[in-house]
């Protein structure tokens, strides 16, 4: 075999295995580009007789257009065989059902979903938040709010202490949120009109109560503030909170030691079929704590009781929210069950609004 078929033999047999078009490219190179093996041959046509020329130039050149062509012929393939399989790759079955987003399957807690319906209650009212620290003080969760040292009253919290510090000192997880009320008349001048929502604790667990639970304080500090204001506020409060037309209340006598005089709230309702319902009905639900602010407290907070007074509530959150979206088990709040909360939870971007519903 010649020189010559034997190049064209190896030539076209590796343009015919190029697997894609970069082999190609280097077989292109290696025969067609400046120092490829044609090339070369060609160039050695000028030092050739003109007789010699003809024959090997045109045979040269045969050699060198078989091989363009079997270039480009081979290309063409390779080019449609990779776009067959950018294809089949990308193939997308349009039939399949969707994939729910993030959005659509995460949940808001309702704990979560109550704070935020209070704060665009109380927001419409004109209060603000305002927030304090979980560790607290035993002088701002008991002393300021007129409970004395040793005095039983601070038995009726079953308190988390921490070990005493070197000074005698305590510190305890807070057992209401009434201390934020001090951080609060501390930090600002009257009138105040604030509510803070928080996670409080105490050592109990059963059905209805979890060693960590939260709660709502309200506080209102003006000259003239009075308990009718404070009945207007919790009407208010429950009737929008509960999305009914009307609530009726009852003040029950009770005692705290930051207020006096001192009330518990009930609110008329319906159990009928197990369902509870406002607004009607023959029975009554306690729902909150509430009172005029001590005026020791006061001159505790630096608030002169002969120039201010003012009124407080406090209500567990976990039972309105139990209430108001038929939840009867409080543990269920806190075991992070993914059911129980796709049952129970509501969509992310559904938020609360006073003007476009608070549950719906
Ligand atoms: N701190 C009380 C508790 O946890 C609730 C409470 C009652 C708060 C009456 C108040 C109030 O501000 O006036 O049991």
């Amino acid at each position: 075999m010649s020189d010559l078929s034997q190049l064209e033999n190896e030539t076209l047999a590796a343009i015919e295995s190029a697997a894609d078009e970069a082999a190609l490219e280097n077989v292109r190179v290696a025969a067609l580009g400046k120092k490829g093996s044609i090339s070369a041959l060609l160039a050695t046509l000028g030092k050739m007789s003109p007789e010699e020329r003809k024959g090997e130039g045109a045979r040269i050149n045969a050699l060198k257009d078989k091989v363009a062509e079997a270039l480009g012929s081979r290309k063409a393939v390779l080019k449609e065989a990779a776009l067959a399989a950018r294809l089949a790759g990308e193939a997308l079955d349009v039939t399949l059902p969707t994939r729910a987003s993030a959005l659509e399957s995460g949940r808001i807690h309702p704990i979560s979903q109550v704070m935020d319906e209070l704060t665009a209650i109380f927001s419409d009212m004109g209060f603000s938040i305002a927030e304090g620290p979980d560790i607290e003080s035993d002088d701002f969760n008991f002393t300021k709010l007129n409970f004395p040292p040793g005095h039983p009253a601070r038995e009726m919290q079953d308190t988390f202490f921490f070990d005493a510090k070197a000074d005698g000192t305590r510190k305890l997880l807070r057992t209401h949120t009434s201390p934020v009320q001090v951080r609060t008349m501390l930090k600002n001048p009257p009138p105040i009109r604030v509510i803070c929502p928080g996670r409080v604790y105490r050592s109990d667990f059963d059905q209805t109560h979890t060693p960590m639970f939260h709660q709502v304080e309200g506080l209102v500090i003006d000259r003239q503030a009075h308990m009718g204001h404070l009945k207007w506020v919790l009407e208010e409060f429950l009737k929008a909170f509960f999305e009914v037309e009307h609530v009726k209340m009852r003040f029950r006598p009770s005692f705290f030691p930051f207020t006096e005089p001192s009330a518990e709230v009930d609110i008329q309702c319906s159990r009928k079929g197990g369902e509870m319902r406002f607004g009607e009905g023959d029975d009554w639900l306690e729902i909150l704590g509430c009172g005029m602010v001590h005026p020791n407290v006061l001159r505790n907070c630096g608030v002169d009781p002969d120039e201010y007074q003012g009124f407080a509530w406090g209500i567990g959150i976990d039972r309105i929210a139990m209430l108001k979206y038929g939840m009867h088990d409080l543990r269920a709040f806190f075991e992070a069950d993914a059911r129980w909360l796709s049952h129970y939870g509501f969509r992310p971007l559904d938020l609360p609004t006073l003007a476009g519903g608070l549950s719906s």
